[in-house]
């Protein structure tokens, strides 16, 4: 991993807590944009071709759990769809996500805690970049099954190289798609998610149905 362009990685994945993780992610906001695109970081676009392959109605309403700088809406949008709604742990992260003008809603909410939404609230959840290790726990998916209705879609890149986390969360969809909760309805290839500094960050893009609500 390339030294000068690393050190907010290096933050990030030192982080012991969410308030840490919150005031890396803080400080990190304003050049955020700039630091990912010269890591090559390309989830977002990923996360916008399955949206494109399997939500036909640009009128969905949709969550981007983790919406950071909102890299996936400012695509999203671009595409058409507009009834946009990110929530994120990082207050500072949400306020660069707000000057891009293409989410309805930005609220800080907690993945893996209660979120303030009602049941059913929205056709599908998106998400890149924070399924991965000390950010989304598995604990997420429980109000992902929650607040997404029947027949609606959970497209979601996760980190698979860190076998704690994959493994942790391998284990929790195990248990809601044997429950009846979800089942998975394709898969990416897994891909070098930040291929100009690490050859070994690896992610995958996972798309579920929730069946039940
Ligand atoms: C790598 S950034 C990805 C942001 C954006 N989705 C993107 O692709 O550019 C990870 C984001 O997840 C947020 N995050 C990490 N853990 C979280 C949690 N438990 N709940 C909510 N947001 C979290 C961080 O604040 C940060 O904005």
């Amino acid at each position: 991993m390339s030294p000068n362009k690393s050190h907010w990685l290096q933050k990030v994945s030192s982080a012991q807590n969410n308030q840490e993780l919150s005031n890396i992610y803080d400080n990190w906001s304003q050049e955020y944009d700039e630091s990912v695109l010269s890591f090559g970081y390309n989830p977002p676009a990923v996360i916008n071709g399955l949206v494109g392959r399997f939500i036909q109605s640009t009128d969905a309403n949709i969550l981007d759990a983790g919406v950071g700088t909102g890299m996936v809406g400012e695509l999203l949008s671009i595409l058409g769809y507009t009834n946009l709604v990110g929530i994120d742990l990082s207050l500072g992260m949400l306020e660069s996500a707000r000057k891009k003008q293409v989410y309805q809603d930005l609220r800080q909410m907690v993945l893996g805690q209660p979120l303030d939404f009602t049941d059913n609230a929205f056709d599908a959840v998106v998400s890149a970049g924070t399924f991965s290790a000390n950010h989304a726990p598995p604990e997420s998916f429980d109000e992902f099954m929650r607040i997404v209705k029947p027949q609606g879609l959970i497209i979601v890149a996760i980190r698979v190289d860190i076998a704690s986390y994959i493994d942790s969360i391998r284990a929790k969809i195990n248990t809601l798609e044997k429950e009846g909760w979800c089942q998975l309805v394709e898969h990416s290839k897994p891909f070098q998610n930040i291929p100009l500094v690490s050859e070994r960050a690896t992610i995958e893009a996972f798309v579920y149905r929730v069946l039940c609500g």
